[in-house]
């Protein structure tokens, strides 16, 4: 009995010391964009799965797409005194005076799928893809599917500011590269959802001879595309044929639409960020340990080569 109680005094002991290794108890604050997309909404479902697996309480902000709503939502967590705060940047700069306040106030700051131009001093580590990459991977998968033909793109890109809109356009462009028979012949804004994916290529077609100077679209996510497809489809093409269609995120959807010969490739980002932050924040609370700034997410390439029917029944049951 005696040597029971010594050992469970130590085992408190070493727990006071060190901290404990799991995230039970902690309150986290999490500040979402909103939900432009399908990859957005796994995002947040998954975010708040892993919260209630590790016992975590979360306090969930839904900022829909404003950036202000973010900062008063991170003045808001700060005030509370919560143990760590992740949060989805919309656009990449404007953060440092908020990021400023919660190192002040010795909160760790962990930034779920978009980067800031901030000082990396201000966060804890960013957990993202390498988002230029992405892009580099659909150019060059672009490239190596038209061979030397002439190709004109129409480039639907993400919410103006943000990493990924940022990063993804000179990926694809550096993609691209030195073919100088791919050229980008349009590039707008969709926003990153399906409604405004379909009005930018409807202006897109119209512009180009009712699509037939068109060879290929790029599209930052995969929402944008599937709405894209829907205008291709409308102004009698085929998309996935006559235009061909990659972009980004590899969700459920786009699986559908190649399946059907409608889509040819995506790039996949796991909606699971969460994951390797609350890892992260659970391993500095146990013992101080620092994560690297970058947790890097690995970024795959699916084309109809690879069973799109069969990666669908599979994502589906992923947060989606
Ligand atoms: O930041 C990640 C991007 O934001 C996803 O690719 C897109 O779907 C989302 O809305």
């Amino acid at each position: 009995m005696k040597i029971l109680k010594a050992l469970a005094s130590a085992t408190i002991l070493a727990g006071c010391m060190f901290g404990s290794a799991s995230a039970a108890g902690l309150v986290v604050g999490f500040s979402q964009i909103g939900s432009e997309s399908g990859w957005r909404a796994a995002e947040t479902t998954l975010t708040k799965q892993q919260a209630e697996k590790r016992g975590v309480d979360l306090k969930f902000a839904d900022a829909q797409q404003k950036q202000e709503n973010q900062i008063k939502a991170l003045r808001s967590f700060i005030a509370q005194k919560v143990d760590a705060i992740f949060v989805a940047p919309v656009v990449a700069t404007g953060w440092d005076d908020v990021l400023g306040e919660a190192k002040e106030a010795e909160i760790p700051v962990f930034l779920l799928d978009r980067t800031v131009d901030s000082s990396k001093d201000l966060y804890m580590t960013a957990v993202t893809s390498d988002l230029v990459h992405e892009g580099k991977v659909a150019g060059e998968w672009l490239a190596k599917t038209v061979g030397d033909k002439a190709c004109n793109i129409v480039e639907l890109q993400g919410t103006t500011g943000s990493s990924p809109a940022i990063d993804r356009k000179k990926g694809f462009e550096e993609g691209i590269g030195g073919h100088a028979n791919l050229k980008i012949i349009r590039s707008q804004t969709g926003d990153f959802t399906r409604t405004k994916g379909k009005e930018v290529m409807e202006s897109f077609l119209k512009a180009e001879d009712g699509g037939k100077n068109i060879c290929a679209l790029y599209a930052h996510n995969d929402d944008m595309a599937v709405g894209a497809i829907q205008a291709i489809k409308e102004a009698g093409l085929k998309p996935g044929t006559d235009i061909l269609v990659v972009s980004i995120d590899a969700v459920p959807d786009i699986f559908l639409a190649m399946a059907a010969g409608e889509a040819n490739a995506t790039v996949e980002l796991t909606p699971n960020m969460a994951g390797p932050a609350f890892d992260a924040l659970e391993a500095f609370k146990k013992d101080g340990t620092l994560p690297p700034k970058w947790i890097q997410t690995e970024s795959k390439l699916y084309t109809q080569a690879d069973d799109p029917k069969a990666v669908y029944e599979l994502k589906k049951g992923l947060g989606y």
